[in-house]
């Protein structure tokens, strides 16, 4: 692997490596996660020209475990706002030899951009990760969604998986969809109001529901996502109370699923929105643990891009 840009595409055996790779970091209790010298040398910059908590902050604690440097850019302090062009701004961070640039950008496409382009500057062995564009992909979420599922339900080959809510501005739908596709889930299905489904997922072998109820039925693992709303014109915007009353994530909703089902959720939440709090913070949840794990499979994922 040159550039972690999506998973679609990517095979088995690699998307299997990762997670195995990912599992050598942890020790026992799930928490810990070794100190390693795998990236020691190397300088790791955090491109992040969209907010985030969880995916920025891991990268951060992921690239220091492997025992690289991080430099973390700030973009509202950056030269971006002289009006410097992202190209020029990865110039200039390529020559101060940059060896992996870890990009989360709102236009979909940015770090293929990027990649291209260090390529054409003769930079090509600068590696890319893509930590979410626009709507396309978050392949790191949908890699560390995958060892959730692992952790918790050990095998693919059973499951059946419902993605529920704002599937159409949703890059971790699509992410986990093409992930669990490739690891041979055999149901996926995907929930949610028609104006948020994304035209193309029965062809990409997913079952659509409208009704929450029906959708919810018997499945092992739940997947929430929220109300993207800075992705939305304000025409197709529902109201937080009719998206909650019509598909949020109750108590007497989740027990249509299988009484031993996981509910998972990307965040960031907004609780009495897609999910209430009493599932939220419930003993199926594993939101947190998500999180935890995403240190390891973002170690696993540097590290594997940088050689080892
Ligand atoms: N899941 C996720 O990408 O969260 P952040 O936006 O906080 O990084």
């Amino acid at each position: 692997l040159q550039h972690l840009l999506t998973i679609e595409g990517l095979p088995r055996d690699v998307v299997t490596h990762i997670l195995d790779t990912a599992s050598s970091f942890v020790s026992i209790g799930d928490r810990e996660v070794k100190k390693v010298p795998l990236m020691r040398g190397k300088s790791v910059f955090n491109l992040f020209f969209e907010n985030s908590t969880r995916t920025r902050t891991t990268f951060e604690i992921a690239s220091k475990r492997l025992s690289a440097d991080v430099i973390n850019l700030n973009i509202s302090a950056s030269s971006t706002s002289k009006g410097e062009s992202l190209l020029d701004t990865i110039d200039n961070l390529a020559a101060m030899h940059a060896d992996m640039f870890v990009v989360r950008h709102a236009q979909s496409g940015a770090p293929y951009l990027i990649a291209k382009h260090l390529n054409d500057i003769g930079q090509p062995h600068v590696h890319v990760v893509n930590a979410g564009d626009g709507r396309h992909a978050h392949p790191t979420q949908g890699l560390l969604d995958m060892y959730t599922i692992r952790h918790y339900k050990k095998d693919f080959s059973n499951l059946t998986v419902a993605i529920v809510g704002d599937i159409l501005h949703s890059r971790v739908a699509r992410s986990d969809i093409h992930a669990l596709t490739t690891l041979g889930v055999p149901e996926i299905r995907a929930i949610g109001p028609r104006t948020l489904l994304p035209s193309g997922l029965e062809q990409m072998g997913v079952r659509v529901f409208t009704d929450i109820n029906e959708g919810l039925k018997g499945v092992d693992v739940i997947i929430m996502l929220r109300l993207q709303n800075e992705r939305m014109s304000g025409a197709l915007l529902p109201s937080a109370q009719e998206f909650f009353k019509s598909y949020g994530l109750t108590t007497e909703r989740l027990a249509l699923a299988r009484p031993d089902a996981i509910v998972m959720h990307p965040g960031p939440m907004n609780r009495g929105v897609e999910i209430e709090s009493a599932v939220a913070d419930g003993s199926q949840a594993v939101i947190l643990p998500q999180v935890t794990f995403g240190i390891a499979v973002r170690m696993a994922v540097m590290s594997i891009l940088a050689g080892n």
